[in-house]
C-alpha cells in the first residue's frame, strides 16, 4: 500500500520538479538531455520502495582494505547510495558490480573521496593556488587531480572548499581560496570546471562538491568547528558568492558545514538549503552532510536525539548523510509517522539520482585505469610545477638580493627543517599524495646549480616545533662560511588543516632564534617559508633580506622554488589573504568597512608615543590598535617581482552610466625592469554611499599578464552595473545610483584611481 501511495506522490512531486528545472534558466541545470535524465529519474523513483530511497540517501565509509561482508550485503539490499574512502579500483569495481547486478534496481554507487589539491601528484594547497590568481592553472590542476583519482573508481570529490577565510588561525584556511568573495568565486568556478569537465560522462571527470555551506570559515577565534555568527547581509555579500558561482557553474553537490550558524547548525539550517539554495538559486544537484554532522545536531544541542536530528537535517534539505547511518535508522519511522512527507524524500532522492545519471554511471559504472592517462605523467608534473611557481609570493627583497646568481656565488648554505621534507611540502589533505614523487627544494637547488655552486645543507632543527637549539652553532658557522643563506622555515603539514588551528601564528619552535643566529653571520639571508596559512612574520621580517612565501607547494615545490631563487623565473604570486602584524589584529582584511572614525596615518599614536604627561589626550580617536596601528604586515594581493611594474593613466570610458550599462576602466602598465615577468593586474571599486555601508574597496577584476622588459600594455576591465550589485537592507541585490571610485594596480593598496557615477535611468 505504501508503495502505491508513494508512486502517486512521486509522479506529482517529480512533475513539479521537472517543471522547476526545465523552466529555470540557470546553467546549474544540466543542458540538452535534461528531459531524458528527468524522465529516467521519475521512472526509477516510481519503482523504488521507501527503504531503497532512504538507501540512496546513505553514504557509508568503505575505507577497510577488504570488503566487509556487511557492506556487500547492505549494497545488495539497496541500502547504500554512496561509499567514501575506498581507493582500490578492484574493490570499487566489485562494489559497483554488486550494486548494479545484485541489488533489485541496479543503481550504481557514488564513490567519494577528498581530492582536495591533487591525488598522487599534489598541487600547492588551495590557498597557494589562490595566490596564482590564475583560473587556467587552477582548472588544469583540478583536471589532473580528477584524472588521477578516477583511475581508482572515484567519481565524486569533496572539493572545492570555498569558505571565505579571514582568520589565519583557522587550520582550514589552507584548503580555502582566501579572503575575497570575487577571487574565490572565479577560482571556485575554475576548480569545478577542472573536476567536472564539459561532460561528466567523459572518462577522467568527477563530480565536485562546493563546501562547506555556509560560513564555516568564520569560526570564532579561528578554532575549528567553533560557533559562527554572521549577519544575513554579510552572508549574502561575502560568504555566499563563491557558492552561488559554483552552483551557476553546474557543481553537482554541496556539503553542509559542521558549524553552528547564528544558532542553527548548518546541517539543520532550512534558510541555507531550502530558502537560498533551492528557492533562490534553483540548485538541482544534491546536498551531502559533513562527516556524521547529522547526528552532531544533538551534540550541538539543537535536538534531543538522533531521530530528531534526522528530522531537522532532512527538512532542512540535506539529501545524503555522510557516514552517520541515522537516516537509515530513523527516516522510515518519520515518514510512517507522517512527520516527513514522502514527496520530500522523493525530491531529495531525485537530486541524488540525477547526479548518477549526469555521471553516466547507469551506462558504465566500472573503471578501467588503463583507459586513463598514467599517474604523475609529464603533463601532471608540469602542471604541479607551474602552479607552485605561480603561487609563491615574494614578500621582501631588499637591495635586489634575489635572484641569486649561480655565476657569482661560490657557495650557498641551505638550512632549515623544511628544505628537505618531501612529505611536509605536500600540505594538508593529501590522503593519496605520493611523497616519493616530491622533489624537495634542497634536491632541486642541487640539480639546478650544484655543478658550479657548493651547496651545503643542514637541517638545524628536527622539525619546525623543535626547541633544541644545539645545532644552531653549526648553522651559524655554515652561514658564515657561505656566500648566501637560504633558510627554509615555516610549519609542517600537520600544523594546518582540519582540527589543526593555532592561536599563535608565529613561526613555531625556535625558528626565530635560528634566524637571529644566522643573521649574526652577516651574510645575505633569504627566508623561504613553507606553511599552510599566513604567519605573523613581524619578529623575523627585519632580520632577513628576502622572504619568499611558498605555502605548501606540493610535489613540484622544489624545482619551482629553485627556479625562482635563481631567477629562471620571476615570482608572480600575490597574497589571497592579508598577513597581520600580530594575531590580535585578526580578522584583518582589505575590504573592511570604513567605520565612523576611519584611521589615517596622522591619527595614529602608538603605545610608545603616548604623551606621558597628558595620556588622556594622546590617541587619535580613530579605529586602530595602540600596539599595531591599523595596517597589516602585508596587504591582500601584495607580491613583489624581479621586474618593476609601473601603472599610469587610469581612465573610465564614461563619467556617467545608467543601470544596465557597461563601463570600461583601463590603465597603462609598463614593465620598467629588465626581465620578462607576469603581473597580476587588479581592479577595485568603492561604492561611496550605500543602502548598507560598503567596503572601502572591493575587487572586481584581475588579469595575469606577461610583459617583456620595456613593454607597455593597456589593460581594460569591463564592468556591468550588475557587477556592482550588493544585497541591501532587504537582502535583495541592488545597484544604486551614485558615486564610485575605481582603482587599477598591483595590490589592494594601489593609489591609481578614477571615478564614475551611476545615474537614474529616468
Ligand atoms: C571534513 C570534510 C570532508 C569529510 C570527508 C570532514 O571531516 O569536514 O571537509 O570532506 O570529512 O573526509
Amino acid at each position: 500500500m505504501r508503495s502505491g501511495y508513494s508512486r502517486i506522490l512521486v509522479s506529482a512531486a517529480l512533475l513539479g520538479l521537472l517543471l522547476v528545472t526545465t523552466m529555470s534558466s540557470s546553467i546549474a541545470n544540466p543542458p540538452n538531455d535534461q528531459r531524458t535524465i528527468e524522465q529516467r529519474v521519475v521512472e526509477l523513483l516510481a519503482d523504488m520502495t521507501l527503504a531503497e530511497k532512504i538507501g540512496q540517501m546513505n553514504q557509508v565509509n568503505a575505507s577497510d582494505e577488504d570488503m566487509p561482508h556487511h557492506l556487500q550485503e547492505a549494497i545488495k539490499a539497496g541500502r547504500v547510495g554512496s561509499i567514501l574512502n575506498q581507493v582500490n579500483v578492484d574493490t570499487v569495481n566489485e562494489l559497483q558490480r554488486i550494486a548494479v547486478e545484485e541489488s533489485r534496481l541496479g543503481i550504481p554507487l557514488l564513490v567519494g573521496r577528498d581530492v582536495i589539491h591533487g591525488f598522487k601528484t599534489v598541487m600547492p594547497i588551495p590557498l597557494g593556488q589562490a595566490a596564482t590568481w590564475n583560473p587556467d592553472i587552477v582548472r588544469a590542476g583540478a583536471q589532473v587531480a580528477a584524472r588521477e583519482a578516477a583511475t581508482t573508481g572515484i567519481n565524486w570529490t569533496f572539493a572545492p572548499m570555498i569558505d571565505i577565510s579571514r582568520d589565519p588561525r583557522w587550520g582550514r584556511i589552507a584548503e580555502s581560496l582566501g579572503e575575497d568573495p570575487y577571487l574565490a568565486s572565479e577560482l571556485a568556478v575554475a576548480m569545478v570546471e577542472g573536476f567536472q569537465g564539459d561532460d561528466l560522462t567523459d572518462a577522467g571527470t568527477i563530480a565536485a562538491t562546493a563546501k562547506h555551506f555556509a560560513g564555516y570559515g568564520a569560526s570564532e577565534s579561528g578554532r575549528d568547528y567553533a560557533t559562527v555568527n554572521i549577519p544575513e547581509n554579510e552572508l549574502r555579500n561575502v560568504y555566499f558568492p563563491p557558492f552561488k558561482a559554483a552552483v551557476d557553474a553546474g557543481v553537482v553537490s554541496l556539503m553542509a558545514a559542521f558549524s553552528d550558524l547564528d544558532g542553527v547548525p548548518a546541517t539543520g539550517n532550512r534558510f541555507l538549503m531550502r530558502d537560498v539554495l533551492r528557492d533562490e538559486w534553483n540548485f538541482s544537484g544534491f546536498v551531502v552532510s559533513d562527516w556524521d554532522s547529522v547526528r552532531q545536531l544533538a551534540i550541538h544541542g539543537l535536538t534531543a536525539n538522533d531521530k530528531e536530528s534526522v528530522y531537522e537535517a532532512v527538512t532542512a534539505g540535506v539529501d545524503m548523510e555522510m557516514a552517520g547511518q541515522s537516516y537509515v535508522d530513523h527516516l522510515e519511522a518519520l515518514v510512517d509517522e507522517g512527520r516527513i512527507d514522502v514527496a520530500m524524500i522523493d525530491a531529495m532522492v531525485a537530486n541524488i539520482l540525477r547526479a548518477k545519471f549526469r555521471l553516466g554511471l547507469f551506462e558504465n559504472p566500472y573503471t578501467d585505469p588503463k583507459a586513463l592517462p598514467p599517474i604523475a605523467n609529464e603533463h601532471a608534473l608540469e602542471t604541479a610545477r607551474k602552479a607552485a611557481l605561480q603561487s609563491a609570493v615574494l614578500l621582501k627583497n631588499d637591495h635586489g638580493v634575489l635572484p641569486l646568481s649561480a655565476k657569482k656565488l661560490n657557495s650557498v648554505a641551505v638550512i632549515g627543517p623544511l628544505a628537505d621534507a618531501p612529505y611536509e611540502q605536500l600540505g594538508t589533505w593529501i590522503f593519496d599524495g605520493d611523497r616519493e614523487l616530491s622533489i624537495t627544494p634542497m634536491h632541486a637547488i642541487h640539480s639546478l646549480v650544484g655543478h658550479n655552486v657548493d651547496v651545503r645543507y643542514l637541517r638545524a632543527m628536527d622539525n619546525s616545533r623543535s626547541r633544541a637549539s644545539k645545532a644552531f652553532d653549526e648553522a651559524a658557522e655554515m652561514a658564515r662560511g657561505s656566500d648566501a643563506v637560504l633558510l627554509f622555515l615555516g610549519e609542517e603539514s600537520i600544523l594546518s588543516g582540519e582540527a589543526h588551528s593555532r592561536a599563535d601564528i608565529n613561526l613555531p619552535g625556535d625558528q626565530a632564534e635560528l634566524v637571529r643566529r644566522i643573521r649574526e653571520a652577516g651574510k645575505p639571508v633569504i627566508a623561504v617559508i613553507l606553511a599552510g596559512r599566513p604567519l605573523t612574520l613581524t619578529n623575523i621580517v627585519d632580520r632577513v633580506d628576502a622572504i619568499l612565501f611558498a605555502w605548501h607547494p606540493g610535489t613540484m615545490g622544489g624545482p619551482a622554488i629553485a627556479d625562482l631563487l635563481f631567477g629562471i623565473e620571476s615570482p608572480s604570486g600575490k597574497l589571497p589573504v592579508t598577513f597581520p602584524r600580530m594575531v590580535g589584529q585578526i580578522p584583518i582584511y582589505y575590504s573592511q568597512k570604513r567605520t565612523g572614525k576611519p584611521p589615517s596615518p596622522d591619527t595614529v599614536v602608538l603605545i610608545d608615543d603616548i604623551d606621558a604627561h597628558a595620556p588622556q589626550l594622546s590617541t587619535g580617536m580613530t579605529a586602530y590598535h595602540l600596539d599595531a596601528g591599523y595596517t597589516p604586515l602585508f596587504p591582500f594581493a601584495y607580491g613583489l617581482s624581479y621586474a618593476e611594474f609601473d601603472y599610469q593613466r587610469i581612465r573610465a570610458s564614461a563619467r556617467e552610466i545608467r543601470p544596465g550599462d557597461t563601463i570600461r576602466i583601463s590603465a597603462e602598465l609598463t614593465n620598467k625592469g629588465d626581465v620578462a615577468a607576469d603581473e597580476i593586474v587588479q581592479l577595485y571599486i568603492r561604492d561611496l554611499v550605500g543602502n548598507v555601508t560598503r567596503p572601502v574597496r572591493e575587487l572586481k577584476g584581475f588579469k595575469r599578464l606577461r610583459l617583456e622588459p620595456g613593454q607597455t600594455v593597456t589593460v581594460d576591465f569591463d564592468l556591468h552595473t550588475d557587477d556592482l550589485a550588493f544585497a541591501g537592507r532587504d537582502m535583495q541585490l541592488m545597484t544604486e545610483p551614485g558615486e564610485f571610485h575605481a582603482w587599477i594596480g598591483g595590490s589592494s593598496e594601489t593609489e591609481l584611481r578614477t571615478e564614475f557615477r551611476i545615474i537614474d535611468s529616468d
